[in-house]
């Protein structure tokens, strides 16, 4: 487990570009935090850092967004999930278990979908600009 702590959203944007050096295709990656935790923030670095194509903007009226590049890159945001079933219904097993790359906002949402290995990235909201970022990876 490793402990980061960042005081902007650049600095947050930089961290997930880091940790995308680590991420491998097929890997999914599991966010966790409030509102405003920087989920998004930490989305935006991993894409930068994988070479996505296009621009992270969150998925609102869809659960997921897909950014083509070496590996696609997967960004669901389960945020207005009511039920896990909803998840199943798009065949999120295709994406999880899939080459590409998965990055997950609101996983608690539907835990029992998220695969058993899989990153873990924890954001908690410690002050104005203060972001505490753990991070557990699956290897
Ligand atoms: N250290 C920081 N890291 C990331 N964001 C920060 C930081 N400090 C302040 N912020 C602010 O917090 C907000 C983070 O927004 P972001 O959309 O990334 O959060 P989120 O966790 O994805 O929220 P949501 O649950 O609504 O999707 C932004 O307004 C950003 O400017
Ligand atoms: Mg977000």
């Amino acid at each position: 487990m490793r402990v980061f702590d960042t005081h902007s959203v650049e600095q947050t944007v930089d961290l997930g570009e880091t940790l995308a050096a680590e991420v491998k295709a097929g890997d999914v990656v599991c966010l966790h935090g409030n509102l405003g935790a920087g989920k998004t923030a930490l989305v935006t670095g991993l894409a930068r850092g994988l070479k996505a194509e296009r621009a992270v903007s969150s998925p609102t009226f869809t659960l997921i967004n897909e950014y083509p590049g070496p590996q696609p890159v997967y960004h669901f945001d389960l945020y207005r999930l009511n039920h896990p079933a909803e998840l199943e219904d798009i065949g999120c097993d295709e994406y999880f278990y899939g080459t590409g790359v998965s990055v997950v906002e609101w996983a608690e949402k539907a835990p029992q979908l998220m695969p058993p290995i899989r990153w873990d990235i924890t954001l908690e909201i410690v002050g104005d600009s203060d972001r505490r970022i753990t991070v557990l990876t699956p290897r």
